[in-house]
């Protein structure tokens, strides 16, 4: 047992270095705080709002959102748009109409377009489909309270620009800190100051940066607010089972336990 024990110890020693070595190649992802970490954590309307404008207003002319229905900005829970407000807001796209063989203007009930630039990834999943923390803080507790990290990632690449640019292969990248490996084709695509919001909230870089990232994120994963919110009531229901339990075992064995004459 001990032998086994001490075998696998060394393994592990072994493996280490390698592991951090493999981590060394991976971006720095700075931890922002947002509304919807957290066992209890929802998203901000307003937030999710202003992340929808920027999302609209920017990097819409590259990228798509093809699995989000665009009804769905009216939801409980998300941007709430009002009805009126998402039918309006969907004729700023095109969408291809199988039947007519052309394009149209997109009503509510279609998706978002895809990607209109061929090498932009879409984004409906990108919030679940990086992680920003890896190693120790992307596991266990510190991942139940704090998430993957996927928000953190998008808003660390908006946020990461050195400012250094090179050309390879007929391609202009540009240096990121958050990017694996250091370089992304992807130019700057805020700057701070990019759009103007309503509420007047601050659009500064990292206000900017970290808005359209939580709209992202309520992208990826529209029923968070529902799931934790079910996860709760489980445990809850669990725990009070687990009292009653407790109680009916100890009530069973009482006459058994403490009278020893009986
Ligand atoms: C001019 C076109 C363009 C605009 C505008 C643009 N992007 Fe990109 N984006 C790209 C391209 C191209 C890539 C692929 C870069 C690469 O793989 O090196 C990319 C990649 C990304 C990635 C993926 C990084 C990864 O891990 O693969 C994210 C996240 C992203 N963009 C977010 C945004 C957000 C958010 C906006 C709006 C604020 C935006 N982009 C605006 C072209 C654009």
């Amino acid at each position: 047992m001990f032998k086994k024990l001490a075998i696998g110890a060394a393994f592990a020693l072994a493996l280490a270095p390698a592991a951090s070595l493999a981590a060394g190649g991976e971006g720095h992802v700075e931890d922002f705080a947002f509304s919807f970490e957290g066992p209890f954590g929802t998203y901000d309307r307003n937030q999710l709002q202003r992340g929808l404008q920027i999302y609209t207003e920017i990097c819409s002319s590259c990228h798509g959102l093809k699995y989000v229905p665009i009804r769905t900005l009216a939801d409980e829970g998300g941007p709430q748009l009002p009805e009126e407000q998402v039918r309006a807001y969907a004729k700023n796209f095109e969408v291809w109409d199988e039947e007519l063989r052309d394009y149209r203007e997109a009503t509510s009930n279609d998706h978002f377009p895809e990607s209109a630039d061929e090498n932009a990834p879409d984004l409906s999943l990108m919030a679940k489909a990086r992680a920003g923390f890896h190693g120790p803080y992307g596991l266990g507790i510190n991942q139940l309270v704090r998430g993957m990290g996927g928000p953190e990632y998008i808003a660390s690449i908006l946020t990461g620009y050195t400012g250094k640019e090179k050309e390879e292969a007929g391609t202009i990248f540009y240096e990121n800190t958050a990017f694996p490996g250091g370089w992304i084709a992807m130019a700057p695509p805020l700057a701070g100051e990019d759009v103007e919001f309503a509420d007047g909230h601050s659009n500064e870089l990292h206000h900017e940066a970290q808005d359209v990232a939580a709209f992202l994120m309520w992208a990826a994963e529209p029923k968070m607010m529902a799931r934790k919110q079910a996860g709760f009531v489980g445990v809850l229901m669990l725990t009070v089972l687990t009292v009653l339990l407790y109680l009916t075992n100890k009530r069973l064995w009482a006459p058994h336990k403490g009278k020893k004459q009986a």
